[in-house]
């Protein structure tokens, strides 16, 4: 079978190393796909800059959006980030072009999702997103597919390393706030903007996301509450720990006979749970469904290595000619949120 032609737009970290991870796993992919995989096309605003990879027999553009509607491209890889210009306009254009679409973009799915996947819909290709939530941790696919059969009534969860991170290493080793931001910025698990992170909307992006797999909802990031860690001390911590709790930056989404309610805010979590457990960068999710006991999901959640290993996964789903419609269900079966009051826990 023809190999599957690859086109990377965005060579940070995370693009750097899915080109790395494609070439190190040729053949492993190769034997599960079922034919090659191939990166044919990167665009990125720098050739010079030094990256370590090969990039010799590769096609180079400085617009995402040739790559995007290549006839010699047959997957889109968007590793841009953004929700407009240029991320926005060239997966349309990919999508209309007939092409499926990896990304890692949760603001942009957040957003733009539902669009996205009407057009993705039309055309009868993929638009996949597992490195959106949880980086390696394949929960879109646990929610997109595994779970199908299953009503769901509550997910929640770590959903941003970044915090978790500061948060272990403040209680842990009585730092400050912004000294380990900047220790998560070096890392590369910030966001380009760290305040996404720290006021809690990578959070809310990423709770909206699953809410919808979760529920058949549309996808409404405004009908999340939002609080995040900025205001927290060591002394905050501290105390939780005296009182025997632990602080962690949750989202937390619930069907409730008044609608759904999606919240992220810093909770006190008793210290023997096992979330309290979840350090570092680790991102955890927990799906509570009928009839079955809780499932969760416990791994990296941000960095190169992790956010690759998943969208090397959804190319792979792409090379096996795997498409599942983008939340679960046709765009138009799903039902508008209605939000529900907020409770006090
Ligand atoms: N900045 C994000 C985080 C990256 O820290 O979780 C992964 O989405």
């Amino acid at each position: 079978m023809d190999a599957l032609r690859v086109g990377i737009a965005g060579l940070g970290t995370v693009g750097a190393e899915v080109v790395r991870v494609i070439e190190r796993q040729e053949r492993t992919l190769a034997a599960r796909c079922g034919r090659p995989v191939r990166v044919v096309a990167v665009t990125a605003r720098s050739k010079a800059k030094k990256r370590g990879l090969d990039l010799r027999g590769i096609k180079w553009a400085k617009n995402p959006l040739a790559i995007a509607t290549d006839p010699e491209v047959d997957c889109f890889v968007e590793l841009i980030g953004g929700v407009d210009e240029p991320a926005g306009p060239a997966i349309e254009a990919a999508l209309a072009a007939g092409k499926s679409v990896v990304t890692a973009n949760k603001a942009l799915i957040a957003k733009h999702g539902l669009k996205l996947a009407a057009l993705a819909e039309k055309h009868g290709v993929a638009l996949n997103y597992e490195a959106a939530v949880g980086a390696a941790i394949p929960v879109i696919k646990t929610l997109r597919e595994g779970l199908a059969g299953t009503d769901i009534d509550r997910i929640y969860g770590i959903l941003n390393g970044t915090c978790n991170y500061i948060l272990t290493r403040m209680e842990q080793e009585g730092l400050s706030f912004d000294e380990c931001l900047k220790d998560a910025q070096r890392l590369g698990y910030a966001e380009a903007n760290p305040a996404f992170d720290v006021d809690g909307h990578d959070t809310a992006q990423k709770l909206s996301i699953l809410a919808s797999l979760a529920f058949g909802t549309k996808v409404a990031q405004s009908a999340v509450y939002v609080e995040g860690i900025t205001s927290i001390t060591p002394e905050d911590l501290r105390a939780a720990a005296d009182l025997g709790y632990r602080l962690k930056l949750l989202g937390v989404a619930v069907r409730t006979p008044q609608g759904i309610e999606q919240r992220v805010h810093p909770t006190m979590v008793p210290r023997s749970s096992s979330i309290a457990q979840v350090m570092g960068v680790t991102n955890a999710v927990t799906i509570d469904g009928d009839g079955i006991p809780p499932i969760t999901l416990v791994g990296a959640g941000a960095g190169a290595a992790a956010t690759a290993s998943a969208v090397v996964a959804d190319i792979a789903d792409v090379a096996r000619g795997i498409r599942a419609e983008p939340f679960g269900r046709p765009v138009a079966k799903l039902a508008a949120i209605s939000k529900a009051p907020m409770q006090r826990h």
